[in-house]
């Protein structure tokens, strides 16, 4: 696409940092390169990854040495920061740009003081702070871990997001409404458009938080939830103890 356009054409290469749906990670470095050579801007969307990946929560285009190579970055202050809002960064010419033509920049509520002060102290502290980064890693590993072993189809993912597939959008619905009123669990159905059909999914996300007995009720409850859905489990391997 980028070849087909003539070069003096303006054009803009937008992408996710964290794809938040399989949770793999975008090739920057190779992305960037491709907006090089063909006279592209970058914007990186670092919603899932500012203050979870990267040397002081930075994100992945940080902790990629790619952040040199992108024109805009996007995050929240929603989620891993917990408040709310969000922000670009980028050169003075491109913010002067989005600040004089965004109509939701112009028409929009600013924040107000209180919100912007607990987004200031969240990011201040993960500046500072490697545990929650560390703990967030363990513990979605330990949550694949054990998913995993008790057969359940996890997607593989080197991120904190832990996708379950489930095929089939109603079976996902049902599968989501059932842990909510059997085990007071709620785990997002993740259903077309938003994932192609066929790869419908419930998306796990867990926290710095879980203890091992939450993870563990999990298990338990989603290994309850297949059987009443009358869903296969894979065959697990038993070991002699
Ligand atoms: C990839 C991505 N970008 C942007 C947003 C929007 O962030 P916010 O909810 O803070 O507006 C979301 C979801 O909330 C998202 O998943």
């Amino acid at each position: 696409m980028l070849a087909a356009e003539a070069p003096e054409r303006p054009k803009l290469i937008i992408f996710e940092a964290l794809y938040s749906m399989d949770g793999d990670i975008a090739q920057v470095n190779q992305i960037c390169e491709l907006a090089e050579r063909y006279g592209a801007m970058t914007y990186i969307d670092e919603v899932h990854s500012a203050g979870v990946y990267g040397p002081r929560g930075a994100g992945i285009a940080a902790r990629e040495g790619a952040l040199h190579r992108i024109d805009v970055v996007e995050g929240t202050l929603a989620k891993a920061f917990g408040g709310l809002g969000g922000y670009i960064a980028a050169n003075a010419n491109i913010i002067d740009a989005v600040r004089s033509y965004a109509p939701g920049f112009i028409f929009t509520t600013a924040l107000p003081p209180a919100v912007c002060a607990a987004a200031t102290a969240a990011i201040r502290h993960l500046k500072a702070s490697q545990w929650e980064r560390d703990r967030h890693q363990e513990r979605a590993a330990r949550v694949k871990a054990v998913l995993n072993a008790v057969g359940l189809p996890v997607m593989p993912s080197k991120t904190h997001i832990v996708p379950v597939m489930m095929g089939e959008a109603e079976t996902c619905k049902k599968a989501s409404d059932l842990l909510l009123a059997e085990h007071g669990i709620y785990v997002q159905p993740i259903n077309y458009p938003t994932v192609p059909r066929g790869t419908e999914r419930l998306r796990i996300t867990p926290t710095p938080y879980h203890d091992d007995a939450l993870i563990d009720a999990l298990a338990e409850a989603l290994v309850d939830v297949w059987g009443r859905l009358g869903l296969p489990l894979r065959r697990q391997v038993l070991t002699a103890e």
